[in-house]
């Protein structure tokens, strides 16, 4: 037997000693240690025990041109020389400001900030500053970062989910003040009868009601049309904003998935994508709105800084990858995610197994379901669920060299190909196929748990 340590093992035992759970971001922990890069480039990711991989995460869906982009490298590598962050203002904010507010029309105003978190808690606040009220309403099931209001009800399971009438309001972290649960209306995605109910119950105190209209937690699905319409009906009836987190999901139209809707948010967060590889988040809106932030203002109702926003490193990667995520970029990725998603519902077909695909745009996500799912509660796996899918993904990993999202979906770059969608397509098969016994065994669980909960369906 081969007793030589892995060097990527070896690094992990010493990460333990000084990291938590030795490692910065639990995203990335994988058991039975983390792979530790030595270079990346294009689709292609190279940890240092030599194995080669073809990335199908992207940073979890933040390289739209895949790693070391050349054009990115290549202005990022002058802007180092010129310095890194100054106590003033760059040209290039202004026009990387000018570049993204005109590509959707709702988009009056943007402030940069460094993370889709941020992005997402500076736009709470400012809807909270420019209507005086303090309550949100967020999704079930929907992650749009570590806010403290925005996790409640993150990770609802059957034990503790609640009515659907009235989802429970369950904290995320230990510790989580009680009044912050108090200000969190938690809704079930797309169910438009029960949302605006809940809605109507806290009419006078909501600052806002929060969509991520892909959500990509809840089981990546497109918030309905009449869902979209009948939130944003109600916002006006009760001087409330509709907010959008479009973190992930501007990367599906030019304008955002926004675009799609006959309705627009008042305001959107954004992230991931823009920052061109770099930390990033960035929120827009309506001028009325974003004025609270505005230093000429008097009173300032919502004071707003950051060390690092707007840094020239992020400002410059991040105008160079949406330049060149043009039109024609975004429909070519769409067009070969399209091409992916029905070359893998080919090989569930072949490979005779209860496995579904959601998703749109550029991105997709696996469900161990013979239907892909409708709403969180459907999309919620079980503990044996989740036990096959991670051997899905380790089959992927470990026997495919391709790495995926750890929800099984994957987030494509436009430096993958046919080629490599090729690949995808038949690992998946294999993986399928290695993993079918236990697929059908849990699908006829959940089919059986299913039945019970609804005797109707
Ligand atoms: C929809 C959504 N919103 C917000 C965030 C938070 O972004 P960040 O990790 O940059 O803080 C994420 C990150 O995955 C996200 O997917």
């Amino acid at each position: 037997m081969n007793t030589e340590k892995k060097s990527s093992e070896k690094i992990y035992a010493d990460a333990v000693t000084v990291l938590p759970g030795g490692v910065s971001r639990n995203t990335i922990f994988h058991k039975p240690f983390p792979h530790y890069v030595s270079g990346a480039s294009g689709c292609m990711v190279t940890d240092i025990d030599g194995t080669q991989r073809i990335d199908f995460a992207n940073n979890m869906a933040s390289l739209i041109h895949g790693h070391a982009y050349p054009p990115i490298v290549e202005a990022v590598t002058e802007q180092l020389k010129k310095g890194t962050a100054y106590t003033l203002a760059t040209e290039v904010e202004v026009r990387y400001a000018q570049h993204l507010t005109s590509r959707a029309p709702d988009f009056d105003k943007i402030r940069f900030v460094n993370s889709g978190t941020e992005a997402v808690m500076s736009m709470v606040k400012a809807a909270r500053a420019f209507t005086g009220k303090s309550k949100i309403a967020k999704a079930e099931g929907s992650y749009n970062g570590t806010y403290d209001f925005v996790e409640v009800s993150q990770v609802s399971s059957p034990e503790n989910w609640g009515p659907i009438d009235h989802p429970n309001r369950n904290p995320l972290a230990f510790g989580t003040p009680p009044g912050v649960l108090e200000d969190v209306v938690v809704y079930p995605f797309n169910d438009i009868e029960n949302t605006l109910n809940l809605l109507d119950e806290n009419a006078d105190d909501l600052a806002c009601v929060l969509i991520d209209p892909i959500p990509h937690r809840v089981g990546l699905f497109a918030a309905t049309d009449a869902f979209v319409e009948a939130v944003y009906a109600w916002t006006r009836k009760h001087d409330t904003l509709l907010v959008f987190d479009e973190v992930i999901t501007f990367r599906t139209t030019y304008g955002g998935a926004q675009q799609n809707y006959s309705v627009k948010p008042d305001l959107t967060a954004l992230g991931k994508l823009i920052g061109g590889g770099f930390p990033v988040g960035a929120f827009a809106g309506r001028s009325d709105v974003m004025s609270v932030m505005d230093p000429n203002e008097s009173p300032l109702r919502l004071p707003h800084s950051g060390t690092f926003s707007a840094n020239p490193i992020t400002m410059t990667a991040g105008y160079v990858a949406m330049q060149d995520f043009d039109q024609n970029a975004i429909l070519d990725l769409n067009e070969l995610t399209a091409r992916a998603i029905s070359q893998i519902n080919e090989a569930i077909k072949l490979a005779d197994v209860p496995m579904s695909i959601s998703g749109l745009g550029s991105m997709f996500r696996l469900h161990p379901r013979r239907n892909a799912p409708e709403s969180y509660r459907e999309a919620f796996q079980f503990k044996e669920e989740k036990a096959v899918m991670t051997k899905i993904l380790d089959h992927m990993f470990y026997k495919e060299n391709i790495i995926m999202v750890n929800t099984g979906t994957c987030m494509f770059s436009t430096a993958i190909g046919q080629q490599e969608v090729d690949r995808l397509s038949q690992g998946l098969m294999n993986a399928f196929k290695a993993n079918k016994a236990e697929l059908n065994e849990v699908w006829d669980r959940y089919h059986e748990k299913h039945k019970k909960a609804d005797p109707k369906g």
